[in-house]
């Protein structure tokens, strides 16, 4: 069981928290659902009560979902990822020797394709480099591993199938971790996500860490709402289907017939707001929760929100979790920009 959890003489979980894991996969790690704190497991309609009714964003990630992530990643409109990965193809040797750290652990790292380039310098500038993503999605986990297999024989891989609070806790202290938050991800969080995760992720954090930050900041409004209402309608695709998922998990008679897809830029609280609107008065019943609701024609559900941020805001309010900008890398339109970041 040890000798598994330790790749190549780096150690990436902690050895408390090893007992929670095992391995569901070659070389991807689960955890045993026990935790009273996993929030995976709180019913999907404690939110959709709410009002406005909301869903978590993590149910966006069922496999199709991550097919369709991945599919958004490529349009035309959608500039987020096109252009983190230019700036980390140019600022990967500056990133990892700013950084040095054994491990590099992603959280929400999808298929990990923008990472490759730190990865690649990561191999290149240290003896071992171990790569522990972490990701709700096991067929992500399972792409990256394999694409990465062939194209980084070399790194350890130790994929970790679970939420990013559960990774977070459970990496080992004394081994130096660049932590990647990549892709603008931090941008689903509001301020009481925020509030609660930045406190874990410095408190995990030691004098050896570095957390690499990527962000999509304010710009015009039309280029905003047009990556997020793309022409193929996959934007769409991918936020209804939600209620696929949602009706999987909890009994749902979600129908994608009766809904229609809306999305708009909130400037006071700089955020893309990316709803489902019922099309006609409906009763939606969660069986496996036991709870119905009317849902009223024209009401929407907020499926997911993306901030944008002011870099320079964002690095003072990061200094109150005690995180100390190294450096700060952006592209020539300033469109998106990846900090970096230690524990001061
Ligand atoms: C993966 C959360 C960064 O907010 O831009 C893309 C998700 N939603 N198109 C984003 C998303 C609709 C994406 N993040």
């Amino acid at each position: 069981m040890r000798e598994e959890q330790v790749t190549n003489g780096i150690q990436v979980l902690s050895e408390e928290e090893q007992k929670h894991w095992h391995l569901i996969e070659a070389s991807i790690w689960g955890t045993n659902s026990r935790r009273a704190s996993d929030h995976f497991s709180s019913p999907v309609s404690d939110t959709l009560l709410d009002q406005p009714r909301w869903i978590q964003p993590h149910f966006l990630y069922d496999e199709k979902g991550s097919r369709l992530f991945e599919q958004i990643c490529l349009l035309p409109e959608y500039y987020l990822t096109r252009t983190e990965d230019e700036i980390l193809s140019q600022e990967a040797e500056q990133i990892i020797s700013l950084s040095p750290a054994q491990c590099i652990v992603e959280l929400g790292a999808g298929f990990s394709k923008k990472t490759t380039h730190l990865l690649r310098e990561q191999l290149r500038q240290r003896e071992e480099a171990a790569f522990a993503p972490v990701d709700v999605s096991l067929s992500s986990l399972i792409g990256s591993r394999d694409a990465l297999q062939r194209q980084l024989p070399d790194l350890s891989f130790h994929g970790l199938c679970a939420r990013y609070e559960e990774g977070i806790r459970s990496i080992e202290k004394t081994t130096p971790t660049l932590f990647a938050f990549l892709g603008s991800s931090l941008g689903n969080f509001d301020d009481s996500d925020l509030k609660r995760f930045f406190p874990l992720l410095s408190d995990a954090m030691g004098s050896d860490d570095f957390l690499l930050l990527g962000v999509d900041r304010i710009k015009e409004v039309e280029v905003l709402e047009r990556a997020y209402d793309d022409s193929q309608g996959l934007t769409a695709q991918f936020i209804l289907n939600v209620f696929e998922h949602v009706n999987r998990v909890a009994g749902g008679n979600f129908d994608l017939e009766k809904m229609s897809y809306a999305s708009s830029y909130n400037s006071e609280l700089r955020q893309m707001e990316m709803s489902a609107v019922s099309t006609c008065d409906q009763e939606i019943r969660l069986t496996k929760e036991d709870v119905t609701f009317l849902w009223r024609k024209g009401e929407g559900i907020l499926v997911e929100i993306s901030r944008k941020f002011d870099p320079d805001q964002l690095l003072q309010q990061l200094r109150f979790y005690g995180l100390e900008s190294v450096a700060h890398f952006s592209d020539p339109r300033e469109w998106f920009s990846l900090l970096l970041l230690s524990k001061g």
